[in-house]
């Protein structure tokens, strides 16, 4: 237990700080772990959630105020993705480590910048990849680390939802977010698929964004939360795509907020020599003696990882531990998101440096 409390600040207090976020700080708090100091939102009703229902001292909508006002040990991120770079360059300047919601920014160059950051402050930056502290996931990196895939040679990164374009946020406008699906969940599916491989090293790039149905009027039941203004949908609905890594490991990439499919799908698959993995059903997938065999994992609970993620960050800064979503990783997938959508864009490979 560390002697001194952290001190906390959470920016953007919209859907994911309310949901998975600031309850978990609230739970730190309650240990004696940390301080909720300060919450920032541009909305003043979201600031006075953030001070009421979370107990936070202050309340802000400037979020260079709220660093300038008080020294913070942990500034947490859950803007839309635009202000990811520019407010984690800004925190780790004042001084503070930094958990970032995902996507990490809009391109690598800025993913860049927030590294370089980082390593000058001498301060703690991990991308809020949240289903890598899963228990599930866990033991899934805990076998391919035993070995007992062999070797690894391809995996695939899916998550198709039939229907579910979100309409709250600004996930639909590509100027505040990057893209649709491709960074909203597969970019989860990409992260954990890479880091159970031990991320080999991606080479090049294939792959094509599509918009099918986020600006049309006609779509029924496609949208979560308030309707958008149809033409104001400017970034993918589908997006596919090879990735190619070192070792000739190859991984297939699959990500839809709406396509006509029977039902959603949400997987992670890794094939080995020996034996394959998937996340869904979750097991292992191997044979012995001439028999096929299937371990399944069923047992395991699914926790809530954003609460592993929010005490392992905490955890990392009162002993001072390496984070478990690397920066440099994350900055590994935002080379393959850039890449996919240049390949979209000129309809070629792509090779990532
Ligand atoms: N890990 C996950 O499972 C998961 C799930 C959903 C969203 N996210 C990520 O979380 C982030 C936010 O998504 P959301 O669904 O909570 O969106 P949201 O629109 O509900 O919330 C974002 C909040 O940020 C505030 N904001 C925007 N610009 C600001 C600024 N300059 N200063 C202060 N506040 C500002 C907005 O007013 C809003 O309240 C996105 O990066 C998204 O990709 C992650």
């Amino acid at each position: 237990m560390a002697s001194k409390k952290l001190r906390v600040g959470v920016i953007g207090v919209g859907g994911i700080a309310v949901a998975c976020h600031l309850p978990y700080w609230q739970e730190l708090e309650n240990e004696g772990r940390v301080e909720l100091v300060g919450v920032c939102d541009l909305i003043k009703s979201r600031v006075a959630v953030g001070q009421e229902r979370f107990g936070a001292r202050k309340g802000y909508t400037d979020y260079k105020k709220m660093l300038r006002e008080d020294q913070y040990d942990i500034i947490d991120i859950c803007t839309h993705n635009r202000w990811h770079c520019p407010m984690t360059v800004d925190a780790l300047k004042a001084g503070a480590h930094v958990l970032v919601e995902k996507p990490m920014a809009m391109n690598a160059k800025e993913s860049q910048a927030m590294i370089q950051a980082a390593h000058k402050s001498r301060k703690k930056l991990m991308v809020a990849q949240h289903m890598r502290f899963e228990a599930p996931h866990e033991k899934l990196k805990d076998v391919v680390e035993r070995g007992t895939l062999g070797q690894i040679y391809t995996a695939s990164a899916v998550w198709l939802r039939r229907r579910g374009i979100p309409g709250w946020g600004k996930f639909h406008i590509r100027k505040e977010s990057l893209g649709g699906p491709l960074i909203d969940i597969g970019v989860h599916m990409m992260d954990l698929c890479m880091w159970l491989m031990g991320f080999p090293k991606p080479k090049a790039v294939m792959g094509k964004v599509y918009r099918m149905f986020g600006d049309r009027k006609d779509l029924v039941n496609g949208s979560w939360g308030e309707p958008y203004p149809p033409k104001e949908f400017d970034v993918e609905d589908y997006a596919i795509a090879l990735v190619r890594c070192e070792n000739d490991i190859t991984m297939r990439v699959e990500a839809s907020w709406a396509a006509n499919i029977p039902e959603e799908r949400n997987e992670v698959s890794i094939l080995g020599d020996k034996a394959g993995l998937s996340t869904n059903p979750l097991g292992v997938y191997g044979y012995e003696k001439n028999a096929l065999t299937s371990t399944r994992f069923d047992w395991l609970p699914t926790l809530e990882g954003h609460r592993g993620e929010i005490r392992h960050f905490t955890e990392c800064i009162e002993k001072n531990l390496p984070v478990r979503v690397k920066p440099e990783e994350s900055l590994q997938i935002q080379k393959i998101i850039d890449a996919i959508y240049e390949s979209s864009r000129k309809n070629k490979e792509i090779l990532i440096k």
